[in-house]
């Protein structure tokens, strides 16, 4: 298996150019099984979790096609109504399939995603909002099957906030019949993005971006092409590389307001942020301080820069408290962290993180998406040599990770393995 090798202790400087967003093209993608038809995405990021959603919607009967960052995606001859354990274990997110499959195909049979690294994350509420749209759900050897004559409108109301299952939902209502009201919703960019594309096939969904959103179905949606917007958990983890490198990154394609909760909390940590309607300017270099960070639902602090944020800490002039309240098992980037020189102990969903002068380089590896990032974070800012291995989870959501820190000054290499 391939291996990231970086030789840290450089300051990073220059431009990087952000990504589209994995988290909002994901549901855009899923969303074109909505109706048939030929729809074009712009700025889609060549990751492995788009490759594994395109390959699903293949599956499915879809004929997909990308160039560049342009997907093609015809949904014409899409006719078959079920997503594989073997595509559904890979990425969790491919249960976006189940909403528009009931509401074009009325019926869906979906492989029911385990748990997984960062926690058990079920989708209960997915189904439970599905239901309340008139659908019947059950669970049979290993998969959900969901059948629906007609999806009619219903009120929701979600214990917490789910991302993906407010996605879902907004998909499968965008075709039911009457109004469907979702209270306590997600709030994410990527919410307002799907809504965007929503609307401009046809429906008709108000107040996305709210905690209160409503879905009038309407009888049919047409396709569109769509612009993917940057990714704002890529953009953060540029920024604390700036800010714990000591070096100054320039990062364009990313809307800013939608990083303010990260911002806010480099800032209190010593970095210096500017920034514009589309560019964002961050420098480090000064001493870095410890911050405390609680993780919450969009608009708070996002558990995604969770661990990109532990980094910095473990780097910074005193005691930092991170608590992580959206995920039960989002701290194994700690135990290599720690192999790397952090002083960090947890107590349940607290990491006390203590600063300490110095990272220093190690072979390590982790289990989730964040947590490899986080290790390469940790890998630029230490003495010596890292190397991360496992580095599929960074081509999950990472475009040209290690290409894009080169460019900034980065001692830093993919090698093959033999
Ligand atoms: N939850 C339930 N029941 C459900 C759904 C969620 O209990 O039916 C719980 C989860 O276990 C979690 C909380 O609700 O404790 C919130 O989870 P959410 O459903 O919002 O997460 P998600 O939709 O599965 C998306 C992102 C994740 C990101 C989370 C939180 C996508 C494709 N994935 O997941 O992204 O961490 O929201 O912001 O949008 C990543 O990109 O690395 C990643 C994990």
């Amino acid at each position: 298996m391939d291996q990231i090798v970086i030789k840290g202790g450089r300051p990073l400087n220059g431009e990087v150019s952000i990504s589209g967003a994995k988290n909002a093209a994901l549901p855009m993608i899923a969303a074109t099984i909505l109706t048939g038809g030929a729809f074009v995405f712009q700025n889609v990021p060549n990751l492995k979790d788009i490759d594994t959603i395109c390959r699903l919607l293949a599956d499915l009967g879809a004929k997909t096609e990308f160039s560049g960052s342009t997907a093609r995606i015809d949904t014409t001859g899409l006719d078959r109504h079920e997503a594989s354990y073997d595509l559904v274990r890979k990425m969790r997110a491919s249960v976006l399939v189940l909403g528009p499959l009931l509401a074009r195909l009325k019926r869906a049979r979906v492989s029911l995603p385990g748990g997984c690294a960062i926690g058990a994350r079920p989708i209960n509420m997915h189904l439970e909002g599905l239901e309340k749209l008139g659908a019947k759900i059950s669970l049979a050897h290993g998969y959900v099957e969901a059948r629906a004559e007609r999806l009619r409108g219903g009120e929701i109301f979600f214990d917490i906030p789910t991302v993906t299952g407010t996605e879902n939902i907004m998909m499968a209502a965008a075709l039911a019949e009457g109004t469907t009201v979702i209270r306590n919703a997600a709030r994410e960019p990527e919410i307002i993005a799907l809504a965007d594309m929503l609307n401009q096939m046809g429906a008709d969904i108000r107040d996305a971006g709210t905690t209160v959103i409503t879905i009038h179905g309407v009888k049919s949606l047409q396709p569109v092409s769509a612009r993917i917007i940057g990714d704002r958990i890529e953009a953060g983890t540029y920024m604390v590389a700036a800010a714990l490198t000591g070096g100054k990154i320039r990062l364009a394609g990313v809307d800013p307001s939608h990083l303010k909760p990260v911002i806010h909390k480099l800032r209190e940590a010593g970095a210096a942020i500017e920034s514009n309607d589309t560019v964002i300017t961050v420098e480090g270099g000064g001493a870095i301080r410890s911050v405390d960070i609680k993780t919450l639902p969009y608009p708070g602090f996002p558990t995604d820069m969770q661990a990109q944020f532990m980094v910095l800490m473990s780097v910074a002039g005193g005691l930092s408290v991170i608590s992580e309240s959206i995920f039960e098992n989002r701290f194994i980037h700690v135990s290599e962290l720690r192999r790397m020189g952090a002083d960090i102990t947890i107590s349940g969903n607290h990491a006390m993180v203590k600063g300490v002068k110095r990272l220093s380089g190690a072979p390590v590896m982790a289990t989730d998406l964040r947590a490899s990032a986080s290790l390469v974070l940790a890998g630029l800012a230490a003495e010596n040599t890292t190397h991360i291995s496992r580095i599929y989870h960074l081509d999950r959501g990472y475009e040209a990770i290690e290409k894009k820190f080169a460019a900034l000054g980065a001692v830093i290499e993919r090698v093959p393995s033999v």
